[in-house]
C-alpha cells in the first residue's frame, strides 16, 4: 500500500498545548472520553420512525413496552459491562467521564406531539458530535431522544468553561410533517427511501465519521440531506463532507458499516458498503468477519454487526468484544493490538464500544489523509 504522509508543518492547529476538546479522527491517541450510562433507560414508544429502523419481529416489544423501563436484569448486566469498559480505558491511561444518571421514564410533550418517555444516555456517540474543539448537540429525529443531550449538559458546560465551543443544531420541531407515515420498506430492487422527510434539518451524530478534513456521512432514517447541509455550512471550507452510499434498508448510524481505524486502514461491512469511495484506493481494507454473537441474544435497535463497532485508543490499540473471536483475530492480522472487553450485555441496548463512547480529546491536529 502507498504510505500516507502526514504534513505536520502544514496543519493549522499546531500547538504544544491541545485544547480541552480536540478530536479530528478515530485514531489519534485518546486522552479523554465520555462513556455513557445505562441506568434509567426507557423503552422508546412506538412510532413510524422506529418501525423503519427495526426488523419486524421486534415491533411487538416496543408496541407493548414503549414508555416503560427496560428489564432490570438486562440493565444491571449492561451496567457491569460499562464498568469493565471504563476500567480498561482507565488502565490504558484514558480519562473517563460519565453523564448524569437520570430517569428517562418521564413523559414530556411539545406542540403537536407527546412522548411517554425518553430513551437513555448510554450512547453519547449518537447524541453529540465532536469536531475539533466544538461539541455539537445533534438535532435527533426520534421524539424519544429529544432531550437526550440534557444528561450530558453538566459535562458540556464544564468543557465550555475550559475553552470548548458549544453548539446546539437548530432544535427540530419533530412535527408530523417530518415523518412519512405511510412509509414501507422498499423491496430488493426498489430505490431506497427514508422514513423522514426534508421538512427540517435532522441528524444523529453517529451517522458521521471523521477522517481529518474529510467527514463521511450516510443518509438514514434519522439523518436527512437538510441536516447534512446544515452541518456542511456550519463547518465551512475547512471540512469536506462526503455522502457515502450504504446498502442498508434500516440505516441508522454509520459505525457498524464503515469504520476508518487508522491512516491507511479501513474496516468495512461487506454487505453494506458495495462501492468503496475512490479516495480510499491506497488504503488497506478489512471486511468485518461474521459476528459471533449467538442469534438467541437479545439485541434492541441494532443488528449483530456491532462486532465491528470498535474503539481505537491510538493507531494500534483497539477495544473489541471479548467473545468476538473472529474479528479479534482479523484485527490482529491487520496489524492492530486488540484489547478484549466483555460487552455483550451492553450490546443488547443497541451498540458497542464506539457508540457507548465519545472522544473528547485525542492528541493530534487537523490534517488531510487523502
Ligand atoms: N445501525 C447499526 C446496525 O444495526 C448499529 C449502529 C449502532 N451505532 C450507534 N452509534 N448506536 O448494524
Amino acid at each position: 500500500m502507498k504510505k500516507i504522509s502526514i504534513d505536520l508543518e502544514n496543519t493549522e492547529n499546531k500547538r504544544d498545548v491541545i485544547p480541552i476538546v480536540n478530536s479530528y479522527n478515530e485514531w489519534d491517541p485518546l486522552e479523554e472520553v465520555i462513556v455513557g450510562v445505562i441506568e434509567g433507560a426507557s423503552v422508546p414508544s412506538w412510532h413510524i420512525s422506529l418501525k423503519a429502523t427495526l426488523p419486524e419481529k421486534q415491533w411487538k416489544f416496543y408496541q407493548e413496552f414503549g414508555g416503560k423501563p427496560f428489564p432490570k436484569e438486562q440493565v444491571e448486566a449492561a451496567k457491569n459491562d460499562l464498568e469493565e469498559f471504563v476500567h480498561i480505558l482507565e488502565s490504558e491511561g484514558v480519562i473517563v467521564r460519565r453523564p448524569d444518571v437520570m430517569d428517562h421514564n418521564v413523559a414530556y410533550s411539545a406542540p403537536g406531539w407527546q412522548s411517554p418517555g425518553g430513551l437513555y444516555a448510554a450512547m453519547p456517540r449518537d447524541t453529540l458530535l465532536v469536531i475539533g474543539d466544538e461539541i455539537i448537540e445533534a438535532p435527533m429525529a426520534w421524539r424519544a431522544r429529544y432531550f437526550e443531550s440534557f444528561a450530558f449538559r453538566r459535562l458540556i458546560k464544564d468543557y465550555f468553561k475550559k475553552g470548548a465551543r458549544w453548539t446546539t443544531a437548530p432544535k427540530p420541531q419533530l412535527s408530523d410533517e417530518l415523518y412519512n407515515y405511510d412509509y414501507e420498506e422498499p423491496g430488493e430492487n426498489q430505490e431506497m427511501s427514508y422514513v423522514i422527510t426534508e421538512f427540517e434539518p435532522t441528524f444523529d451524530a453517529a451517522d458521521f465519521i471523521k477522517c481529518g478534513r474529510d467527514i463521511f456521512v450516510q443518509k438514514s432514517h434519522v439523518t436527512n440531506e437538510f441536516g447534512i447541509n446544515w452541518l456542511r455550512r456550519h463547518l465551512g471550507d475547512k471540512y469536506r463532507i462526503h455522502i457515502l452510499e450504504v446498502n442498508d434498508r434500516h440505516p441508522m448510524h454509520i459505525d457498524a458499516s464503515f469504520m476508518p481505524l487508522a491512516p491507511g486502514k479501513l474496516l468495512l461491512n461487506a454487505r453494506r458498503v458495495l462501492k468503496i469511495p475512490g479516495m480510499f484506493k491506497s488504503w488497506d481494507v478489512l471486511y468485518a468477519p461474521e459476528p459471533c454473537i449467538p442469534q438467541s441474544h437479545t439485541l434492541y435497535m441494532t443488528s449483530p454487526w456491532i462486532n465491528m463497532n470498535v474503539l481505537m485508543l491510538d493507531h494500534e490499540r483497539v477495544i473489541v468484544e471479548k467473545n468476538e473471536e473472529s474479528i479479534t483475530k482479523a484485527l490482529k492480522n491487520f496489524g492492530l493490538k486488540p484489547i478484549p472487553c466483555p460487552f455483550v450485555n451492553f450490546n443488547t441496548f443497541g451498540g458497542s464500544f464506539h457508540c457507548a463512547s465519545l472522544d473528547i480529546r485525542r492528541r493530534g491536529v487537523l490534517q488531510s489523509y487523502f
